[in-house]
């Protein structure tokens, strides 16, 4: 039963993932269809979506996926100015208010551990959507997700995983996810050495005995991968002037342009958690292989999916 989302941990059943699946298939294709029918299994709930950082397609997605459920939503989109935070209130003060109101809180924070803190006080459902560089365990569902709906399959997978992956929340989710549930995954870690994959994360590869290489540059990875999993320099990470300095230098380090897909396999598939910047040049978009804006919109279906899965363990409690 999930009481919170907070760990990509909590997703490493394979059969609690293939049912999250199934049922997100199921939204995808009610909501398509224009005799679909999506049943407003939430219209008695009030979801907060509190966004102490900045967000489009977490925020709007959770918030579609509530309306689309029949739930009202409470939203502060920036509450790391809005909202009492502030004037110095704790993220467990506003949680036990907003647990008065709402029947659920999404919460994205600056900080690791946030959500954490939030749901050691919560008496409703908090779900992480994002703590600082820690984790952002929705994105890394809806990736597998995605991945399972473009290539038919999650296992025996060579996934490349390229940009910050030191401070990419989204790629310590994933690589969280990838060390548990597909069978014989094979991993590149592209990154300038800057921006590595912390150790703590080759230690969960290392434990699980994933197979993985660690590179400077993904081109030559290429034409080896099957997913391509490209991320932004986190510029928001780069505080104070000599770390600055670096963002600039190495922001331009990885780009993706119309040259790379050339040397892609025909049926690999490039992703991006989003917001892209400058690393996947726009002309690549129209290339069937770029599936990140389907991506995006898998979002909403696997969000719609975990609000109903944590109103139903509220509900057997
Ligand atoms: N992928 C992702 O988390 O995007 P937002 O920051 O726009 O929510």
């Amino acid at each position: 039963m999930l009481k919170h989302i907070l760990t990509t941990e909590q997703f490493s059943d394979r059969g609690r993932l293939n049912d999250i699946f199934s049922e997100s298939d199921r939204f995808h294709k009610a909501d398509q269809s224009p005799s679909g029918k999506i049943r407003k299994t939430l219209h008695d709930q009030i979801i907060a979506s509190v966004f102490y950082e900045p967000s489009t397609r977490t925020r709007f997605s959770f918030e579609a996926a509530a309306f689309k459920l029949g739930a009202n939503v409470l939203t502060s989109e920036n509450a790391g100015e809005f909202s009492s935070a502030v004037k110095g209130e704790s993220i467990e003060d506003s949680t036990r208010v907003i647990g008065g109101y709402a029947d659920m809180i999404v919460i994205r924070h600056p900080k690791m551990g946030a959500a954490k803190k939030a749901a050691e006080v919560s008496k409703v459902p908090i779900i992480n959507a994002g703590d600082g560089i820690g984790e952002h365990p929705t994105q890394a569902v809806l990736d597998l997700y995605t991945i399972q709906r473009e290539l038919g399959t999650i296992d025996d997978l060579k996934i490349a995983l390229v940009g910050d992956l030191l401070n990419g929340r989204t790629i310590h989710s994933l690589v969280r996810l990838l060390s548990k549930v597909p069978k014989n995954p094979y991993l590149y870690l592209a990154s300038p050495p800057q921006l590595r994959l912390p150790e703590k994360y080759l230690d969960i590869l290392n434990q699980n005995n994933i197979s993985y290489e660690i590179t400077r540059d993904f081109e030559t990875v290429l034409p080896e991968s099957d997913i391509v999993y490209f991320t932004r320099v986190q510029k928001e990470r780069f505080v104070g002037k000599k770390q600055r300095k670096l963002y600039k230098k190495l922001k331009n380090d990885f780009i993706f342009d119309h040259d790379s897909l050339d040397i892609m396999k025909p049926e690999a598939r490039l992703m991006h958690p989003l917001p892209r910047v400058n690393e996947i040049t726009e002309d690549v978009d129209t290339d069937p292989r770029a599936a990140y804006f389907r991506q995006a919109e898998n979002g909403l279906y696997v969000r719609m999916c975990l609000l109903e899965m944590l109103n139903e363990s509220k509900s057997k409690k």
